[in-house]
């Protein structure tokens, strides 16, 4: 089975191209599951209730976010109460959403979705390493398609979190950093790896973000709302096939689309 991982959708640009262009690569690239990272959707920071219908209705089966999970706070009953996104499953259980998901593809195959936020250079959070292994735990044998997004700074800590799951998932896949890597590999134990899938927004910026802001905040510390830059849109992710009686990856690519405005 086929599975395509996107990195952080980020603004209106990331937004629309996911809604113009997914049903038709979904359909090309004879997709399974789409999971994708969705934080900062909202102009650069945050997920809308409407967008995350938008990104649904176009072919986004789970959702997970990051450290901006709670920027657009109205998404917070959708949080509770719809299995198609999960919150970091390293937060405290009193934070809105629910920790970590399954959803069954057209061919009846259940995928686990597990959102792990990283703890360097990041705000304090538990510990992603236990927070794996309690999911691991409660989760039915019979589920053997795992997909972990790690969103973390540190491509170290990606790679020792990797490491540590590898034969008990099917795939670790890195966000938060929005550059992509060249690092996709299958990995000793037969989990699929990528420090970083890169975002799915504009990649002429600092990380999806206008240079000109970014510029004059850091040189004069004067804070700015950072726009979300424009040029050189291109859907980022990476595209996992995986056997569903062993659960293990059988290979990954790195995917990327660019998107040609006209
Ligand atoms: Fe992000
Ligand atoms: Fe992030």
């Amino acid at each position: 089975m086929r599975i395509l991982f996107l990195g952080d959708i980020v603004g209106r640009p990331g937004y629309s191209a996911i809604t113009s262009l997914l049903p038709r690569i979904r359909q090309e690239r004879e997709l399974d599951l789409v999971i994708a990272n969705a934080e900062n959707a909202a102009d650069g920071s945050g997920l809308t209730t409407q967008q995350f219908r938008g990104l649904i209705a176009a072919g986004i089966d789970v959702v997970t976010m990051g450290d901006h999970i709670y920027r657009k706070l109205e998404i917070k009953p959708t949080l509770q109460s719809d299995p198609r996104i999960v919150k970091p499953a390293n937060f405290p259980a009193a934070a809105p959403g629910i920790p970590w998901t399954t959803a069954t593809t057209r061919g009846g195959v259940q995928v686990a979705v597990l959102s792990l936020l990283g703890r360097v250079f990041m705000r304090p959070v538990d510990c992603p390493f236990q927070a794996a292994d309690r999911w691991l735990n409660e989760l039915p044998s019979a589920v053997k398609v795992r997909i972990v997004d790690i969103h973390a700074e540190a491509t170290s800590e990606k790679q020792t979190i990797a490491r540590y799951l590898d034969g008990r998932v099917s795939a670790v896949l890195g966000t938060h950093t929005h550059v992509p890597t060249a690092d996709a590999q299958i990995l000793a134990g037969g989990t699929a790896y990528q420090t970083d899938v890169g975002m799915t927004g504009p990649y002429d910026g600092v990380i999806g973000r206008d240079f000109d802001r970014v510029l004059t905040t850091t040189v004069t510390f004067e804070p700015l709302h950072f726009n979300v830059a424009t040029g050189d849109v291109r859907i980022c992710g990476a595209v996992v096939d995986i056997d569903p009686k062993t659960g293990l990856a059988t290979s990954i690519e790195r995917f990327e689309q660019a998107v040609h405005e006209d």
